[in-house]
């Protein structure tokens, strides 16, 4: 199995741009190639890992020469994305776009088609089933239990990584019910490269990530709305008691509410079971927009 050298990112927002850095950085990867189908994205995601790269080689981590390198093998690439990805013959794809199952199927359609049947399919989806997607690359017609179904599907996988990329540790690895091993090991391997310690979690609501912190989160604001106690108190106690880095309504915000809302649902429909229900409290402040901290608030003001 060769390693991936060239990889493409779908979407340039928080967690395209911190896959790229790390794959130019880290795995250095000789080309990577950032997509996103808005050209300001695609220039703040550039802005951003730019941002990061000095400030990395400023604290003396890098060389401005790493700095320079890294940067130069990023290559922004706009509508013609999956086109020129073929051209430039990438290994693997991670997808980083909005958690919508409707959009990442259609995405994982087109790249199907568009890239070399041995190209990996990677979605860093929280929370949608990685099978759904898989299942959106066999084409119109083909049967699911054919060999070219097998092949299509089969190359897809879930890498899950986690915000701040560039400083989060783990990537969690997702089989679909269609993965193979081979595609599984090139993407841990991948992973790997880019500095990250991997578990493995099979295709269920919430993989194990969020299958865990979903509830913990949704259990602090239900303690929030129950008056169990203050909003500031309920941080306190898991950073101080706990080690947490941040406390669960401060993580909640920094997520952003309506992600956590939408992988609650998830966790709720996915297993049918009353203990996922989301939060009353959550569900109303996502109603009023209160998205956290992209949005200015949320149980905090920024
Ligand atoms: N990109 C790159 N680097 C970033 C960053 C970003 N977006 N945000 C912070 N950093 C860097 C800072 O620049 C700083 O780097 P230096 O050491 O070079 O100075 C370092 O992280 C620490 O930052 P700060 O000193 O500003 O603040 P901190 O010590 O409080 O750490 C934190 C910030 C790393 C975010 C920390 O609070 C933390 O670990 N919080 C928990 C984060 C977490 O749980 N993330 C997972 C969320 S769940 C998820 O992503 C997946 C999902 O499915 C929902």
């Amino acid at each position: 199995m060769s390693p991936i050298t060239k990889i493409g990112v779908i979407g340039a927002g928080q967690m395209g741009s911190g896959i790229a850095f790390v794959a130019a950085l880290r795995a250095k990867c000789s080309q990577v190639l950032l997509h996103d189908p808005n050209p300001t994205q695609l220039q703040a995601g550039l802005k951003h890992i730019k941002a990061i790269l000095d400030k990395d080689a400023g604290k003396g981590r890098i060389t401005t020469a790493d700095a320079e390198e890294a940067f130069g093998r990023i290559r922004p690439v706009g509508k013609d994305g999956i086109e020129e990805m073929d051209k430039a013959g990438v290994g693997m794809v991670v997808e980083a776009a909005p958690e919508k199952l409707e959009l990442k199927r259609s995405i994982f359609s087109e790249l199907s088609k568009g890239l070399a049947s041995s190209t990996i399919l990677a979605s860093n989806t929280s929370s949608i089933s990685i099978t759904k997607i898989a299942a959106a690359t066999i084409p119109a017609g083909v049967a699911a239990a054919s060999e070219e179904a097998k092949r299509t599907a089969g190359r897809v996988v879930g890498l899950h990584f986690f915000n701040p990329v560039p400083v989060m540790k783990l990537v969690e690895l997702i089989s679909a019910l269609q993965t193979t091993p081979e595609t599984l090991e090139s993407a841990r391997q991948f992973a790997i490269a880019c500095g990250k310690e991997v578990t493995t979690s099979q295709d269920v609501p919430g993989f194990v990530s969020n299958a865990l912190l979903m509830p913990f989160i949704n259990e602090a604001i239900m303690c929030l709305d129950a008056g169990t106690a203050t909003r500031d108190d309920i941080d306190k106690t898991l950073k101080l008691g706990m080690n947490h880095p941040m406390g669960p309504l401060q993580l909640a915000d920094f997520i952003g509410l309506d992600t956590c809302l939408n992988i609650q649902k998830v966790l709720y429909e996915g297993t049918g079971d009353s203990k996922y229900r989301p939060s009353i409290l959550l569900e109303r402040m996502v109603d009023a927009g209160w998205v956290g901290k992209k949005g200015g608030k949320g149980f905090y003001e920024y």
